[in-house]
C-alpha cells in the first residue's frame, strides 16, 4: 500500500539539527540509501507515476538528483541528464542563474544533451525555497524541452518553495511542516 511505503520513507529519513549552519535542520536522505526497501519504495512510487507518460527525459539535479534520477530513467527508458553546479561539465554549456539568500548560483547542463519537444521530469532529494528547481525549468525550457513536473522525495512546505514554481506540477513523497 501507498501510505504504508510513504510511512517507511519519511521514517528512514534522518533530521540533523545545525547542518550546515545554525538553525537548519538539514533532511539526510543517506539514512533513506541504507534501507534497502525504503529506497526501492522511494524509485518505485517515482516509476509508477511516469511510466507510459512518454518521458524521454529525466534531469537529475546535483547532487542528490543524481542519486535518485538515474534508477527512474532506467526503469522508464528515459535518458538521464545531470544538471550541474559551475564549471564541472566538460563540455560546452548552458546554464541560468538564481539567487540565494546571500549571491547567486547557477547550474548548467550540456548543450546537446536534450532536444527540442523532449518531455522531461526534473528529480531532486528536496525543494526548499525552489530556486533551483526554477532554474532547472527555465533551462529546459529555454531549448524547447516541455518540463512535465518536478519530483522530489522531500518537501519543505514552509518555505513555499511550489509557488516559485509558478503553473508547473511538483510532486513530493514526503511534506515537511
Ligand atoms: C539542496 C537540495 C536542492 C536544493 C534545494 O542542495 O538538494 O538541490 O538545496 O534548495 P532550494 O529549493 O532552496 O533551491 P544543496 O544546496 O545542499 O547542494 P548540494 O546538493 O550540492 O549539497
Amino acid at each position: 500500500v501507498t501510505d504504508e511505503r510513504i510511512a517507511r520513507i519519511a521514517s528512514s529519513i534522518r533530521v540533523i539539527p545545525d547542518f550546515p549552519k545554525p538553525g537548519i535542520m538539514f533532511q539526510d536522505i543517506t539514512t533513506l540509501l541504507l534501507d534497502p526497501k525504503a529506497f526501492k519504495d522511494t524509485i518505485d512510487l517515482f516509476v509508477e507515476r511516469y511510466r507510459d507518460q512518454n518521458i524521454n527525459v529525466i534531469a537529475g539535479i546535483e547532487a542528490r538528483g543524481f542519486i535518485f534520477g538515474p534508477p527512474i530513467a532506467l526503469a522508464i527508458g528515459a535518458k538521464f541528464v545531470p544538471m550541474r553546479k559551475p564549471k564541472k561539465l566538460p563540455g560546452e554549456v548552458i546554464s541560468e542563474e538564481y539567487s540565494l539568500e546571500y549571491g547567486t548560483d547557477k547550474i548548467e547542463m550540456h548543450v546537446g544533451a536534450v532536444r527540442t519537444g523532449e518531455r522531461a521530469v526534473i528529480v531532486d532529494d528536496l525543494i526548499a525555497t525552489g530556486g533551483t528547481l526554477n532554474a532547472a525549468i527555465r533551462l529546459l525550457e529555454r531549448v524547447g524541452v516541455t518540463v512535465v513536473e518536478c519530483a522530489c522525495v522531500i518537501e519543505l512546505a514552509e518555505l513555499k518553495g511550489r509557488e516559485k514554481l509558478g503553473d508547473k506540477s511538483l510532486f513530493v513523497l514526503v511534506s515537511e511542516t
